[in-house]
């Protein structure tokens, strides 16, 4: 089987959980995007990039996407990590909003819930939230989305939805591609 390996990029550490999980699972290397983008590629057959959620953007994945240029015949699997709950369309409407044209037919993009942990935030995602959290404060508690209230909850205490077995859809996943590598 080709070798695999999991590169990530996380703020608050919820993202390199799941990618430890899978890289225990997988038996592989665990890499942060920093370190990745430093190392030769060339040895491994496939990618498992992992980014959390900032604005439905995955953090890193342009870089990533441009360290994979040279790489076009590799597999790229694709793993983002945000607050909100997972919905049955919510890992569609990420491919289109972060999968670039040229790679849109052969990449796929599993959501898997994180937390939220605004201690840990940097200076400027944490004045970002707390405005937030003045603006959902602002409106009628029956006008707000479910994840506005989740939201206003979670800036009293961190949460945390992780969860290990959200990774078996991707190690199932791997485990195909792998299949069809190998063939
Ligand atoms: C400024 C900001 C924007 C965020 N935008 C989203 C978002 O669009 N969707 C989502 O699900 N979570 C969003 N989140 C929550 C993070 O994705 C979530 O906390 C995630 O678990 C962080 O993972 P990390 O610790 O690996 O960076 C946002 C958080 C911050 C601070």
């Amino acid at each position: 089987m080709g070798k695999t390996i999991v590169i990530f990029k996380s703020k608050t550490g919820f993202t390199q959980k799941y990618a430890e999980w899978i890289g225990e699972e997988l038996q592989c290397e665990v890499m942060d995007l920093a370190s990745a983008k430093k190392h030769d590629l060339e040895p491994y057959d496939t990618f498992i990039y992992g980014g959390s959620l900032y604005a439905s953007g995955i953090l890193g994945l342009k870089e990533m996407m441009k360290k994979m240029d040279a790489y076009h015949e590799k597999n790229l699997i694709i793993f983002a990590v945000g607050a909100t709950p997972y919905t049955d369309t919510l890992e569609e409407e990420l491919a289109n909003k972060n999968i670039p044209q040229a790679r849109k037919h052969d990449t796929r993009i599993f959501y898997f819930r994180g937390g939220f942990n605004l201690e840990k935030l940097n200076m400027i995602d944490r004045k970002l939230m707390l405005m937030m959290k003045k603006i959902i404060s602002k409106k009628p508690e029956n006008q707000r989305t479910d994840d506005e209230i989740g939201l206003l909850e979670a800036f009293d205490q961190p949460v945390d939805f992780t969860n290990r077995d959200e990774i078996k859809r991707l190690l199932e996943y791997h485990q195909a591609c792998s299949r069809s590598t190998d063939a």
